[in-house]
């Protein structure tokens, strides 16, 4: 154990370190290489680096994952606290698993371009920010997320790369895989249309071979628009225990030997075994041949505290008054390690041949449920001008409204079957890769188009546009109907270049208030849905205890 610098101390080495380092050079992919623009090998010698969430659980967060974030690229004293640490770790770049785009990361971002250090940073944030698991879907809220982040960070000149999601296709989830490859493929075009030089990624989830290599040859494989949207395919990987043989990743270096694009650990080392601290007997490995005939390095995880399943990681802790850092044995172990890293330099980038792309793995209906027909890119233009022509929208009476949203689908997707209609043109089938042409259109206009298909099978009959007082009429709507609206508005979902994300309305979240325009306040004597389904009106605490089974019921509806 070892009690860090103080702040002051910490600020002053900061400047010190700063003064002596130019700027980064772009890092670009040549086939399955990474090269800085002076023509060197470049490799990732990283660490995770974001402060642990807090764990929420409930019904809304079945994996348990953490609901809360903090943005550390936000939080200049921090990162000055830290960078001193950074540094002697050996690292050059750090992996920052979510950041909120509304604030202001220069003092962060440009102490870490000044000490050499670049920033991977994945685009999602806790619960909804990301593509879901069990419900998946390629959206304008999640697009416009992602845009908004891009857009703050790309000003600075060490940003690596874009993570488009993190382990959210699972064994048992592998109908996710499209909506990934399509988010690959739409950031990859803004990014060409911004002349962005960052690489996109994502961060896999380790487990048997034949999942994990179906999986990785489905990201890299050419959809129809030539492939390489994506450029670095991320493993996290903890195979590696203890003292273990060199000869651990044989196998897995074997499987990857003919991949086309970019590969690195994502997350590696484990704490599942013995000795504690790690040794990190693993890096002089992944950083000599024949691993880096294969693979560009990876992130160890990971800097701050945290627990995972029973474990514990990390090699830092923080003061309780945020201004000091006690380091570990892991810490210096990880920095022997890394310290002792000398780049490859094989193969030359002019010689560096980029391997063909793999097949799409065909849906094998066992394990491997997935279609290779990708849904289109979400439109904002589209999708704004359905949300104002809707005769029944949807009006929280909560800005914290995800669960509601998601809970209020599966009941009036339940009510509009009873009456004849159908939520398939709301839904996006991973599995089959039939996609409706309002699956792609943000959560609450979806909501919104399936109240108005009840409102108007049921005549609109004014008690059939409330849903507990979730809804209300749109006398603007033009005399179509929904159908109609969709037709006229969505004519043919494309894979299009996405444009700058529309301005964020503060307080109203992604949504388009301008189509909300009810009375969230009172019921106004308006009596509940027919049916029965919504027994009580208000907080979503009461709704989704009240309807579990139903919502239940509208994963089958939706999946
Ligand atoms: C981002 O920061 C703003 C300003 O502090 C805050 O209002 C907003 O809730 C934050 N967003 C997220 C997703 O945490
Ligand atoms: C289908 O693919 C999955 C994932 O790659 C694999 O685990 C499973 O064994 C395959 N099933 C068959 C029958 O080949
Ligand atoms: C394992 O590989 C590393 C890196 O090549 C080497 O330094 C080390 O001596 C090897 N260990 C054994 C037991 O062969
Ligand atoms: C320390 O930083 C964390 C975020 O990393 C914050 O939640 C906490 O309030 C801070 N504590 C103090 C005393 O400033
Ligand atoms: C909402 O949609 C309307 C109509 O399409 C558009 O004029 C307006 O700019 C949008 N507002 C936001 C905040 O995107
Ligand atoms: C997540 O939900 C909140 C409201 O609960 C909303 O403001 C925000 O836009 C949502 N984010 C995405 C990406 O859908
Ligand atoms: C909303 O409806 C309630 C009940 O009818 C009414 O008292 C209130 O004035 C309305 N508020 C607005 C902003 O229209």
């Amino acid at each position: 154990m070892r009690t860090g610098s103080t702040l002051a101390l910490a600020a002053t080495a900061l400047i010190s370190l700063g003064a002596s380092v130019g700027a980064l050079p772009k890092v670009s992919r040549v086939g399955k290489y990474l090269y800085t623009d002076s023509g060197d090998r470049f490799f990732i010698k990283g660490i995770g680096y974001q402060t642990q969430g807090i764990i929420v659980s409930g019904p809304d967060n079945p994996y348990n994952q953490p609901s809360t974030f903090v943005d550390n690229l936000a939080d200049s004293a921090g990162c000055a606290r830290d960078l001193p640490y950074l540094h002697k770790l050996g690292v050059n770049a750090i992996r920052v698993y979510s950041a909120n785009s509304s604030l202001d990361h220069d003092a962060c971002m440009s102490a870490l371009s000044a000490a050499g250090i670049y920033v991977i940073l994945d685009l999602t944030l806790p619960l909804n920010g990301s593509i879901d698991t069990t419900l998946p879907a390629w959206s304008t809220n999640t697009l416009d997320q992602f845009l908004r982040t891009i857009d703050t960070f790309e000003k600075y000149d060490n940003i690596l790369a874009y993570n488009v999601g993190n382990e959210v296709v699972s064994p048992s989830a592998t109908q996710a895989a499209p909506f990934i490859v399509a988010a690959a493929r739409d950031i990859r075009a803004y990014l060409n249309s911004i002349s962005s030089s960052a690489l996109v990624g994502y961060a896999a989830i380790d487990g048997s071979s034949t999942f994990v290599d179906d999986f990785a040859d489905y990201l890299a494989c050419d959809h129809g628009s030539g492939g390489g949207a994506l450029d670095l395919f991320g493993l996290n990987n903890y195979e590696w225990c203890g003292a273990a043989a060199n000869t651990t990743f044989n196998a897995l270096n074997a499987r990857y030997a003919n991949y086309p694009i970019a590969a690195y650990f994502s997350e590696f080392g484990s704490e599942n075994c013995s000795p504690n601290p790690r040794l990190w007997t693993e890096i002089p490995v992944m950083f000599s041949t024949p691993m880096t005939d294969v693979w560009s390095g990876g992130s160890a995880f990971g800097y701050f505290h945290a627990i995972s399943r029973g474990h514990e990681f990390g090699m830092a802790t923080i003061s309780a008054d945020n201004t000091s850092v006690t380091t570990n044995g892991d810490f210096d172990n990880l920095a022997a390690a890394y310290k002792a890293v000398t780049f490859v330099t094989t193969p030359a980038k002019g010689s560096a041949s980029a391997p063909s792309l793999p097949a799409c793995p065909a849906s094998n209906g066992t394990g491997w449920s997935v279609s290779t027909k990708l849904p289109p890119t979400p439109n904002d233009a589209a999708c704004d001008c359905l949300a104002n022509a809707l005769s029944c929208v949807f009006n929280p009476p909560t800005p914290d409204y995800t669960v509601l949203v998601g809970n209020l689908i599966g009941v009036a997707c339940g009510l509009v079957d009873q009456v004849g209609g159908s939520c398939d043109d709301i839904s996006a089938n991973g599995a089959t890769g039939v996609y409706g042409a309002v699956g792609m259109c943000d959560p609450t206009i979806k909501l919104s188009y399936v109240f108005s298909q009840y409102y108007e099978l049921n005549h609109h009959a004014p008690a059939a546009c409330s849903f507990s007082g979730n809804a209300v009429i749109n006398t603007a709507a033009g005399v179509a109907g929904a159908q109609g609206a969709m037709s006229s508005c969505i004519p043919s979902p494309a894979v299009i270049t996405p444009s700058a994300p529309p301005v964020l309305v503060p307080g109203a979240g992604n949504k388009n208030s301008s189509s909300a325009s009810g009375n969230s306040s009172g019921g106004g004597g308006v009596t509940n849905a027919p049916s029965g389904a919504i027994g009580t009106r208000g907080a979503w605490v009461g709704v989704s205890a009240v309807l579990g089974c139903v919502v239940g019921a509208a994963v089958w509806t939706l999946a």
